[in-house]
């Protein structure tokens, strides 16, 4: 694996936020085809780890590529030509603007002609999104709000999709049929880096994590590793936020 490039690596990475240091020396890499899952509390820095893979957070120190460019305080358009997409925690559709309009945004970037055909596959993924294009975004339900905002991501037709907290809201059941279909995007060959606090779900589907505590890895490995690790099913797993 490691004479691959990764489509996403951080090296060395320092970030504040004005005089508070929130990521301290954070070193991944994310390789093509893989789903990878960072872990960890709130508060811990994942959020701020997908903005500085975004170029929204720029680093003090440490250097951020994608296939093996520096891209560190590039602007976040370059980042996302570079083929990486976001579908942001709480999801963040625009309310007032209807389905097809929320679709068509993600797509913003794009001046090819298979546009039309991306949103066709968005629409074999979530036939109930076809349903309601017409539909104000804020009205939808949170299930569907969620379909939304990962068809949307899938539009830039991205190589690398970032998900912050995708089961974050979602009832039991509908936490069940996203991570079903993470899993299925992530099949299909798409390279997953997902942040989420329910550390099982993730690591059920994940071939590795990361885990996250105030701003520094203290663990990297397999997801069936980090199952199986007893430190970490005492500080995360089965807890209940
Ligand atoms: N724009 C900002 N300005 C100042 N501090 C910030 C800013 N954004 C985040 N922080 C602080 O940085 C720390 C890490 O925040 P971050 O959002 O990355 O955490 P997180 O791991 O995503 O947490 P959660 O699980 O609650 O979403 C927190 O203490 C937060 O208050
Ligand atoms: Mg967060």
């Amino acid at each position: 694996m490691n004479d691959r490039v990764p489509v996403l690596e951080f090296r060395h990475v320092h970030t504040h936020y004005g005089p508070v240091h929130i990521l301290k020396d954070v070193s991944m890499q994310i390789y093509p085809g893989e789903l990878v899952c960072l872990l960890g509390g709130n508060a811990s820095g994942k959020t701020t780890t997908l903005k500085t893979i975004l170029g929204m957070v720029v680093p003090s120190s440490g250097d951020v590529l994608v296939d093996g460019e520096v891209m560190t305080g590039r602007p976040t358009a370059d980042v996302v030509m570079r083929g990486i997409s976001m579908v942001p925690e709480n999801r963040r559709l625009f309310k007032r603007m209807t389905v097809k309009e929320n679709l068509e945004i993600g797509a913003y970037l794009r001046d090819d002609d298979e546009i039309d055909q991306d949103m066709e596959k968005v629409f074999e993924m979530f036939p109930r999104v076809k349903e309601r294009l017409g539909q104000k975004a804020g009205t939808l339900s949170g299930g569907e709000q969620q379909m939304v905002a990962v068809g949307r991501a899938l539009m830039s037709r991205p190589k690398l999709l970032l998900m912050d907290e995708p089961s974050m809201g979602l009832a039991p059941i509908l936490v069940q049929q996203n991570f079903d279909i993470i899993e299925q995007i992530n099949d299909a060959g798409m390279t997953v880096f997902m942040v989420e606090q329910n550390a099982n779900m993730a690591l059920s589907i994940a071939d590795r994590g990361y885990v996250l505590q105030t701003g520094q890895i203290v663990l990297e490995d397999t997801a069936e590793n980090l199952l199986a690790n007893e430190d970490l099913r005492r500080a995360y797993l089965g807890q209940a936020d």
